[in-house]
């Protein structure tokens, strides 16, 4: 079984990039290389790019990569049923990748050996004066509603139209745990959501890097990307909101995960996420059933309209 280290990269097919990446760059993240047919855009922190938009005459999701820690784990994976071999990556950065379907068509490819960039975050955290500790002395907080940097993707949800089949292909080729579980309102089972994170032991990981959903449709839900704080995600959010952008649900903080959360609309109807301080756990953490409503999955701020959950 394949160690994840990282999402690394969501994909998508889209019938215009120059739209996609005037988006994406007020989102938040940079170019790293345009061809005719494909956009590879990148966010500040290491992973070579974590957006990728392929010319498309139909939009929809492709799939995703995973950062893998080996090559062996490549190795290995090539071996299951409907797997590549182990392939020179035909994407910048270059490395090695192998590349599977989910049950769905989903396209996800293990990758190992890309390049990596140096860290170019701009800032780091404001220090937060709580009522017990007030780290932040002489040093006040002067941010500019302004585009905030997407550090790293953290995760992306995928409705499926067999759940369980997805989570057992997922956890069958890589080591992952499952982190929490959606049962239907009121309702003991069946189970038909479920929060994957990875497995490194005793070091802390994100809450979810995956998160599969039943449904009966198919496609993603969203991809999400971390940023450096709260101020962060507030002052992203009046800079897209200034600039006429589609909200589509935030700011808030999630019950499944505790993430502060901001949603947008790309150009292209696909919803896309801000967030900050989420969860951390180690492998002791044991998952919880979830059967609570679709609203009580907000602690605070903007509820989710009916069709965030549809
Ligand atoms: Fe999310």
């Amino acid at each position: 079984m394949a160690k994840p280290i990282e999402i690394a990269q969501v994909t998508y097919g889209v019938p215009d990039l120059d739209v996609m990446e005037a988006f994406m760059t007020d989102f938040g993240l940079a170019r790293v290389a345009k061809e005719e047919n494909i956009l590879y855009m990148r966010g500040s922190g290491q992973q070579h790019h974590i957006h990728v938009a392929r010319k498309e005459e139909k939009q929809r999701f492709i799939g995703a990569s995973i950062e893998v820690e080996s090559k062996n784990d490549l190795i290995e994976l090539s071996k299951l049923e409907g797997s590549s071999e182990v392939q020179l990556s035909s994407e910048p950065g270059d490395g090695y990748e192998v590349v599977m379907h989910m049950p769905d068509g989903f396209e996800i490819k293990a990758i190992w050996g890309r390049k990596k960039h140096e860290d170019v975050t701009e800032r780091q955290a404001f220090k937060f004066n709580h009522a017990h500790a007030k780290p932040r002395v002489n040093a006040p907080i002067r941010i500019k509603q302004n585009i905030c940097q997407a550090i790293k993707l953290g995760h992306f949800v995928l409705h499926v139209s067999n759940h369980d089949e997805s989570v057992k292909w997922l956890q069958e080729r890589f080591d992952l745990l499952p982190s929490d579980y959606f049962a239907p309102p009121g309702e003991a089972g069946p189970i038909v959501g479920t929060f994957l994170r990875f497995n490194h032991g005793d070091k802390k990981v994100d809450h979810h890097a995956i998160l599969i959903l039943q449904s009966d449709w198919v496609g993603v839900h969203h991809c999400s990307f971390e940023v450096i704080d709260l101020d962060a995600v507030m002052s992203a959010h009046d800079y897209l909101v200034s600039k006429g952008y589609q909200l589509d649900c935030g700011v808030g903080r999630h019950m499944l995960g505790s993430q502060i959360f901001d949603y947008w609309k790309d150009p292209f109807g696909f919803r896309v996420e801000h967030y900050t301080d989420g969860d951390m756990l180690d492998e002791h953490a044991e998952p919880t059933i979830f059967n609570g409503t679709a609203i009580e999955t907000t602690q605070w701020g903007m509820a989710p309209t009916l069709e965030f959950f549809q």
